[in-house]
């Protein structure tokens, strides 16, 4: 049977709202811009079925899920004790945000400092629930010195609004504090470059849910497990007693609009955790 898609699961909503008419969360108007430019081809051919009406969408147990991976050591290795920006990673895991914001601003630990307008922060809440890790900054996020404010981050956005949280309810960070040229993958010795300050954010925050969008945030924060984005996405795994969701990069949701019925899978097991479910509106 064909996988089911973000539409099939708008379609079983729908009809499970008609008959139950209760517990309506969230504006559908969200989620249609969310799912906006879905190919035409598949709205049309899915407005056909609304007539069978399977079982609700739950997801399952976070910890029934979680996944261990082995494999071969990660590519790159940097000294525990090298030095960044006068700092050590030793050093930076003990900062204070102050102290961590300060020590990014000044960084010119690689070749992205050369060229950069600005470094790039964070976004949102440092005591949110729930924290997003991209890849690395473009050049709308160069030019504001804000993690996801371009075309992926209103796709992002909307992806946040849809599972029911504000923007500024969530924590917002990149693995890169500085623009990749060209917006080309950071390489691993600039990701490596930048590891520690990622890694104090994510402590100071301590969020109970990191979804990590991509495969290079996946590979940073896990270099040892096996797969691409592909593969793992949607499945739990767990760093340092942190639920870790992986799932498709805003970007490539743009360029592939039909991955977003997978990516709204994702998220929705991302809104169990939080007690949030999604429930269509009740029609007029
Ligand atoms: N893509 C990312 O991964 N991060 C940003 O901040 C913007 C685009």
């Amino acid at each position: 049977m064909a996988e089911k898609t973000f539409y099939d699961e708008i379609v079983e909503c729908l009809n499970i709202q008609r008959k139950q008419l209760s517990g309506v969360t969230i504006s559908e108007e969200v989620l249609k811009e969310f799912f906006r430019d879905m190919p035409r081809q598949q709205t049309a051919r899915r407005q056909e079925t609304v007539q069978p009406i399977p079982p609700a969408i739950s997801a399952p147990a976070v910890h029934q899920q979680t996944t261990q991976y082995q494999t071969p050591p990660p590519a790159v290795h940097i000294p525990p004790q090298q030095e960044i920006c006068g700092a050590s990673p030793d050093e930076i895991s003990r900062m204070n945000w102050d102290e961590l914001a300060a020590a990014v601003a000044a960084c010119r630990n690689c070749q992205l400092c050369e060229s950069r307008l600005n470094t790039v922060f964070e976004d949102g809440s440092r005591t949110a629930r729930l924290l997003f890790f991209g890849e690395g900054p473009g050049a709308d996020e160069d030019a504001q010195g804000v993690p996801f404010v371009g075309r992926a981050g209103e796709l992002l956005t909307k992806m946040i609004n849809a599972m029911q949280f504000s923007r500024e309810e969530v924590y917002i960070c990149n693995t890169v504090k500085c623009r990749p040229p060209n917006n080309r993958n950071p390489e691993p010795a600039e990701t490596e470059a930048c590891r520690a300050y990622a890694l104090r954010q994510i402590e100071l925050v301590k969020p109970e849910v990191i979804v990590v969008l991509g495969a290079v945030p996946l590979h940073f924060l896990f270099p040892r497990v096996y797969g691409g984005i592909k593969k793992l996405r949607g499945n739990w795994l767990d760093y340092n007693g942190i639920k870790v969701m992986p799932t498709y990069h805003p970007a490539y949701l743009l360029r592939d609009p039909k991955a977003k019925g997978e990516a709204w899978k994702d998220l929705q097991q991302v809104m169990a955790v939080f007690g949030k479910k999604h429930t269509p509106e009740k029609r007029a």
